[in-house]
């Protein structure tokens, strides 16, 4: 049985690590399986029958769907199915995830991992680390997929949802207008539509909920920068008195367990405000549906349980296409579907380092190149750090450049006057003891004063002059590292992962692990 597909070996971590032409891809090959399965057609197209072939379900999070769906998803295809034990595994003698999948790699020819985890970013991170392994090995890559990792990703329920979306609207991707309700704020599923959604060429959304659970604002910009019609209503009372209601509505749970004391005593406000009524029911469009991640909370449901037997339930057809998307996934990355695929793969960024960029230095003496009131003969005087910034933030970016390239030498440094106007100020640290930077030291320099110059100075004239840029990625350095606990680079977490920064706008860098969004400042741990 060939399983020689385009996509095979690869990870889902996040909803973008499938291009559109590839989540449209899942959703046709999964409509042409379900409508195979259902009508008792051939579907052995899709079937592994490999035993060889093995689908390890890590999950160290409670799950009823997403683990079940999946280990279904294994048998249908003929793959052999494990279910690790994660409560009583070595996980609690303090083992890494890393060195628990590479034991479980051992054990069969190829993998698939779905993993649920608190940590975030562990696929991205394992996807990296057995790029290597398996060669190291000699065996084939491994596939991850991320089954939820804490509050950052759940792709495989972003396409189950898609596929359902795409299903009530009879295939047509031209159009959506979807309702979220709920909470806005914790839930994975809604924040991840800023990405998934995208395959409708004109979206409208919806946000209903109270001011304490609403979308955070970097989905919504998100949303509104993919060109999305963002609307946005405190409560569904207030959403269904005015005229245009979504013909599509995705409710979500109150997750309460993560809020704090202020939050938990307006609980009954915020559930009135997402829990829908027996009188709204004549509000809502014709042909309406409900939809729902699921677990519902049994004691307070946002979708009651008097909706169950109406029409507008379409949450449980939702959480069974979890089953027919996710074994046309697993038949995807195991490379038994995807010689049919037509498109563009989606495509891991490029960076180049061009963040030194060589200067014409000036030929004449510069007098302001001093150690007290000496000027520097020889050494190097990095010039124009923060210029333009308030003077307080050019202090601490000179602090911050003496302690994390360790400049405890010989040395001065100040404050002064730009000359690009009278109330411009700028940095200037003068080292005369030193006579050149290594690449790493420049890379750190740029990555800390981005803007800045490094004059060479010799027999008391710029020899050559540098100008640093912000790089595009941050990464490799010890003071540097990522502020979300529950991240898998998180010092704390002991994953051995190094730390990496994305640049994305001028003075935001996101996470290469879980893309947690960090101010400039706040990577460096000095
Ligand atoms: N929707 C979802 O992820 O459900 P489970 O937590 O039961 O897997």
């Amino acid at each position: 049985m060939t399983r020689t597909g385009p996509f095979k070996g690869r990870t889902i971590s996040v909803v973008n690590d499938f291009s559109l032409d590839e989540q449209r891809y899942l959703y046709r090959k999964t409509r042409e399986l379900k409508e195979a399965a259902l009508s008792g057609s051939d579907v052995s197209k899709f079937r592994i029958n490999d035993l060889d072939y093995q689908v390890y379900l890590i999950f160290m999070e409670n799950s009823t769907r997403t683990r079940e769906s999946f280990r279904n998803a294994g048998k249908f295809l003929g793959a052999r199915v494990n279910v690790f034990d994660a409560a009583t595994s070595s996980f609690n003698k303090n083992e890494s995830i890393t060195d628990a999948v590479k034991m479980l790699f051992g054990y069969s020819g190829e993998s698939c991992f779905v993993l649920r985890t608190k940590l975030e970013g562990v696929c991205t991170w394992l996807d990296e680390a057995f790029t290597e392994y398996a060669q190291i090995t000699g065996k084939p890559k491994p596939s991850f997929i991320n089954a939820g990792d804490g509050k950052h990703e759940h792709p495989t329920q972003e396409f189950l949802d898609e596929f359902s979306f795409l299903e009530q609207l009879g295939w047509n991707e031209d159009h959506i207008h979807i309702a979220m309700v709920g909470d806005l704020y914790h839930g994975r599923t809604v924040h991840s539509k800023a990405d998934g959604l995208r395959i409708f060429r004109n979206v409208e959304v919806d946000l209903i909920a109270p001011e304490l659970l609403s979308m955070p604002s970097y989905y919504v910009e998100k949303m509104k920068a993919n060109g999305f019609q963002v609307r946005i209503f405190d409560s569904i009372e207030e959403y269904l008195a005015q005229a245009r209601v979504a013909p599509i509505w995705y409710f979500t749970r109150l997750q309460l367990e993560r809020m704090g004391e202020a939050v938990l005593e307006r609980t009954p406000y915020l559930r009135q405000a997402v829990t829908f009524r027996k009188d709204f029911l004549g509000k809502l469009p014709d042909g309406c549906r409900f939809y729902h991640p699921l677990p519902r909370d049994r004691n307070f449901p946002t979708i009651p349980f008097f909706l169950d037997e109406l029409p507008l339930n379409g949450w449980d057809g939702q959480s069974i296409n979890g089953y027919w998307t996710r074994i046309t996934e697993i038949a995807m990355l195991a490379g038994r579907i995807g010689e049919d695929f037509e498109g563009e793969h989606a495509r891991r960024p490029k960076f180049v380092d061009d963040f030194v960029h060589e200067a014409q230095a000036q030929e004449k003496r510069k007098p302001e190149y001093k150690v007290g009131i000496k000027p520097v003969e020889e050494g190097i005087v990095i010039d124009h750090i923060a210029t333009g910034k308030p003077v307080g933030e050019i202090w601490d970016t000179i602090d911050a450049v003496r302690k994390i390239l360790k400049l405890d030498v010989r040395s001065s440094h100040g404050v002064y006057h730009s000359n690009r106007g009278p109330d411009i100020f700028k940095g200037i640290i003068s080292l005369p003891d030193i006579i050149s930077f290594g690449e790493k030291d420049l890379k750190k320099l740029a990555a800390i004063a981005p803007g800045c110059t490094l004059n060479l100075i010799r027999h008391a004239h710029v020899a050559k002059k540098y100008r640093l840029s912000m790089p595009p990625r941050i990464y490799g350095f010890d003071e540097i590292s990522c502020k979300n606990e529950n991240c898998i680079s998180f010092p704390a977490n002991n994953e051995g992962v190094l730390t990496e920064f994305i640049r994305k706008g001028e003075t935001t860098f996101v996470c290469k692990y879980c893309e947690r969004e960090h101010k400039f400042r706040d990577i460096w741990d000095v």
